[in-house]
């Protein structure tokens, strides 16, 4: 982790909230991989191509707290900042992205705080992407501490836009010149088309085989 100092707390405040998070993200990352494989039992595939943890730095956390108007404490990054502990989950089809989100939702030790749909939804950016605020209960010793984690569920080709974007967006410090940001939107509608072509391809293919396979049980 990053220099904490600049929360201006100590360091064994900062590593205890932090070590929250991390078990927080392992705890949903076990989840996702469990419903993954049971997916597998159940369907014949695994809807999840990767998945991707990770734990916002220091830094990044106290620029979300300035930029939001707060002050640097860990009081208020634990109440205003929601995405310290963020997970995304890479999926082939866009249909597996609201049968796992749906899965998600039933756990039962899981809390869905929100949900944005930018698939359904997309940003002026083009950004789609399925998001969940979830909190998870983490057990300690003497206490249960609901801790949050962000997911965000997306197709690959999504993944591969919201990637570039994310650089063009740094690399202009978000004022990328209207040229760029019009050949983006126009990017995140080619992305949208691909997935349902891809999604229309695929049960395409699982079709023509069960007609192959029932017309081999007729022989
Ligand atoms: P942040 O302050 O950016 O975290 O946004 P928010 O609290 O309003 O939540 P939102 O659901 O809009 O975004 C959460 C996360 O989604 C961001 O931290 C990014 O990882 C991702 N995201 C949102 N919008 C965009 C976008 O336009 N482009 C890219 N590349 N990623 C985005
Ligand atoms: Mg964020």
């Amino acid at each position: 982790m990053g220099q904490p100092s600049a929360l201006g707390e100590g360091i064994d405040s900062w590593n205890a909230t932090i070590f929250l998070y991390n078990s927080a993200l392992k705890e949903v990352k076990t989840k996702v991989e469990i419903l993954n494989d049971e997916f597998q039992q159940i369907h014949q595939y695994n809807p999840i191509e990767y998945v991707k943890t990770r734990i916002k730095t220091a830094e990044s956390i106290v620029k979300k707290l300035k930029r939001n108007g707060y002050e640097s404490s860990i009081d208020n990054m634990v109440k205003h900042v929601n995405d310290i502990a963020g997970i995304r989950i890479v999926c082939s089809f866009t249909s597996d992205i609201y049968k796992l989100a749906e899965m998600i939702g039933k756990q039962n030790d899981l809390t869905v705080v929100s949900i944005k749909d930018y698939i359904r939804h997309p940003k002026d950016s083009g950004y789609m992407s399925y998001h969940m605020l979830v909190t998870v209960p983490i057990f300690m010793s003497d206490r249960v501490v609901k801790t949050k984690v962000e997911i965000q569920i997306r197709t690959m080709a999504m993944d591969f836009w919201a990637s570039l974007e994310h650089k063009i967006y740094y690399k202009f410090e978000g004022y990328a010149p209207e040229y760029i940001s019009r050949d983006l939107r126009e990017c995140s509608g080619i992305v949208s088309m691909l997935d349902a072509k891809m999604l229309q391809l695929n049960n395409a293919i699982l079709e023509a085989k069960e007609a192959q396979e029932e017309d081999r049980d007729v022989v």
